[in-house]
């Protein structure tokens, strides 16, 4: 168990010390504590190699501790994760209950209970034990470290090492700096986290609760208020995992990690200065010995007692209840503060979260994708209606919006991302990373479709079929409406049959045989009015997400025309009922036109473009040829009605020459009842 001692090999890519100008291999490690932690991080460390001693108070916990490493081991060695025996690998691992024991290692981690009088008694009890460079760590999840470090007999060598659970697993961890840790410590910790075959992040700068448990801190406490505000447990955890693509609910990993944890934690962090809320209802939970999985009673309940089993979180529309951008707002603002304050650099923040919570993507990542005001906007406010502190927007989001680094809308945020930004006439184009935005912008005349506007649909609906990057397509609309359906004024113009054919060769049939063939998938994002035309145009596309005020309508047969895609592919491939709308005219909302099967989900206004961005994102983590045969396959069957769309702009070419046609579009111009003559 004693380290050798070599002189020089500064190069040397082992575990080494520097300090006193010799070089200590790191060979052996301490363990103090064998419970949940230390037994796994005194495996992990035997599984690297290395000479380990797991101290604790007494026998029976060292018995139970080599019985639960002895397990864990087989099973590793069963999935094949190990290839040593599990004999040898235990061999190295030796116990005591006696301190004195430790007086020989390279390297002591402390993993004893989150007790700051324990800890601080153990470190005082350490002091004269250890040998001179032997660098002491500690795994405290809320401590902090110059506090327990002023407790030992060697701050500057004294470090935080935080071990997520189980240790044997978990592949990183974070490393948390004194105030008087020196340079070299933290490099031998990194060494030896790299001889455990994990990863690492680092906190410059000891401040309450680190780097994750600070974050997740936010992220837990905005869910309860969510809750405590009356979203339910289901909505806000089918939210996390299916919108947010967070690996658990955030209410199945409390009832996972244990009540009791989080709400120490979080008092330890309020305790300490952290400006968090602490929740009555945990309290209340762990009164009433409510603990989560380990009680079989939580926030869900656990028919199998302590033996976990995980609760079924199934997607459902109350998911679209719920904000994910609250939900991890104050994580986000968090995050700008741990940046601005040098605590951590970007790459950690994003590393900490993705890798030790298994995140999809950092807190900054998300906050690019929500967008940098957004972000503000919602902590505003929040602000303005709780008066919390924590809600204040951090000063490097504020000068992001000042200096219009917006994230993905703008190409520049936390990070860079590929933007282009294009016309096509009336309509924008905005490539966003992996999806193309495509904005119908006439928002004076409702974006009604006039020719300048079906063209500019058509071309930049090209330009994104010509960029590989582009996975698929959003349309929305700028202003009150999705679309108000054809223009009026371009319709008055139609005289004859032959004004309304030169129309459908020139602009309606390109853009519906574009759309017939279109090998990307084209999400609409609807809100306000999509009359006509505008709704028409959504029986085509392959997601419909439609704001709760959207208003669909086919009301064609108002102003003597008639809805040639609604009547046509629409009944058939939509829904007969559509036959009732195209014959009266009658008004769609947004829940209605679900139920027919124009809109495939409903979600609040202020949600729209979130929720088709969510679905963009899906899209883009399929397999790209996957999607083109869907869209092929799909296409196919659309295209199988293509006869009959052509049949029905051709019947609208033929009522454009009657009277009836011409009294419907005056009538409609001078907001008179028409007065139909059947001619
Ligand atoms: P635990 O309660 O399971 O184990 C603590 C062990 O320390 C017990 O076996 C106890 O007998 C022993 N112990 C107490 N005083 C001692 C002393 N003076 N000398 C030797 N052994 C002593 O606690 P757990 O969960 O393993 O936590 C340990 C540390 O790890 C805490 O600081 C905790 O905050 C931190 N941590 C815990 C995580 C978790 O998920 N449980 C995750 C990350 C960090």
């Amino acid at each position: 168990m004693i380290g050798s001692i070599r002189e020089g090999a500064k190069n040397d890519k082992t575990c080494t010390h520097y300090d006193l100008g010799i070089t200590i291999m790191i060979n052996s490690v301490g363990v103090i504590g064998a419970g949940t932690m230390g037994h796994g991080i005194a495996e992990a460390c035997a599984i690297a190699g290395l000479e380990v001693c797991l101290v604790d108070v007494s026998d029976d916990f060292l018995a139970t501790a080599r019985q639960k490493i002895n397990w864990s081991l087989e099973s590793l060695l069963k999935k094949n994760i190990i290839k040593e025996s599990v004999e040898s690998i235990t061999s190295r691992i030796t116990t005591s209950t006696n301190l004195s024991d430790l007086s020989g290692v390279d390297y002591v981690i402390e993993a004893v209970k989150e007790d700051s009088e324990v800890k601080s008694r153990l470190l005082k009890d350490l002091s004269g034990v250890l040998k001179p460079g032997c660098i002491l760590s500690t795994n405290t999840s809320t401590i902090p470290i110059s506090e327990l470090a002023s407790e030992s007999d060697r701050p500057e060598l004294f470090i935080g090492l935080h071990f997520s659970n189980p240790p044997v697993m978990m592949p990183l961890v974070e490393i948390i700096m004194g105030s008087s840790t020196r340079e070299s410590a933290l490099n031998e910790t990194k060494n030896l986290v790299k001889r455990l075959r994990k990863d690492f992040v680092v906190v410059m700068k000891d401040v309450e609760g680190f780097l994750i448990n600070r974050i997740n801190d936010r992220v837990i406490t905005e869910a309860l208020a969510m809750h405590e505000e009356g979203a339910t447990i289901e909505s806000l955890d089918s939210m996390a995992r299916f919108r947010l693509n967070f690996p658990m609910g955030i209410f199945e990993l409390l009832d996972f990690v244990g009540i009791d944890v989080v709400f120490n934690a979080n008092s330890e962090l309020k305790k300490r200065g952290f400006d968090t809320s602490s929740s009555k209802l945990l309290g209340k939970m762990v009164k009433s010995g409510k603990l989560g999985t380990k009680t079989g009673n939580g926030f869900y309940s656990y028919p199998g007692g302590s033996s976990y089993s995980r609760h079924m979180i199934i997607p459902g529309a109350e998911m679209y209840s719920v904000s994910p951008l609250r939900l991890v707002s104050t994580a986000i603002n968090e995050a700008a503060w741990i940046l601005e304050n040098e605590v951590a650099s970007l790459e950690d923040i994003e590393k900490s979260m993705v890798m030790a919570m298994n995140w999809p993507e950092g807190p900054l990542t998300m906050a690019d994708r929500f967008g940098i005001r957004n972000v503000v906007e919602m902590l505003r406010q929040r602000q303005s209606a709780t008066g919390l502190s924590r809600y204040e927007p951090n000063h490097l989001l504020l000068e992001m919006v000042e200096g219009e680094k917006l994230g993905l809308e703008s190409g520049t945020g936390f990070k860079y991302w590929k933007v282009e930004r294009t016309r096509f006439g009336s309509v924008i184009y905005r490539k966003q990373h992996t999806h193309a935005l495509v904005t119908l912008d006439r928002p004076e005349k409702l974006n009604a479709l006039d020719e300048d506007e079906w063209e500019g649909l058509r071309l930049a609906l090209e330009h994104a079929m010509a960029d590989s990057s582009v996975r698929c397509v959003i349309i929305n609309g700028n202003g009150r409406a999705f679309c108000a359906g054809d223009d009026i004024e371009m319709m008055k113009g139609w005289r004859s049959k032959r004004d309304v054919d030169q129309w459908i060769k020139n602009y309606s049939t390109p853009l519906l045989d574009l759309l017939a063939k279109y090998q990307k998938p084209i999400i609409s994002a609807v809100n306000g009015f999509a009359f006509g035309g505008g709704c028409e145009l959504n029986m085509m596309f392959d997601i419909v997400v439609a704001a709760e005020d959207a208003i669909f309508s086919l009301p064609e047969g108002l102003i003597g025309a008639l809805p040639p895609i609604g009547t046509t592919l629409g009944t058939a491939l939509v829904s007969r009922k559509l036959t009732r709308y195209a014959l009266t005219g009658e008004w769609i909302p947004a829940r209605d036109a679900m139920e027919i099967g124009i809109v495939d989900v409903v979600v609040p206004g202020d949600q729209l473009l979130t929720v088709a961005s969510e679905f963009a994102e899906k899209i883009s983590k399929m397999a790209p040829l996957s999607i083109k045969e869907i869209k092929s396959a799909v296409n196919s069957v659309r295209s199988v009605f293509s006869s009959q769309v052509a049949l029905g702009t051709d019947k609208l070419a033929g009522l454009a020459s009657t009277r009836d046609f011409a009294e419907g579009q005056d009538a409609f111009v001078h907001k008179r009842k028409p007065t139909w003559t059947g001619n």
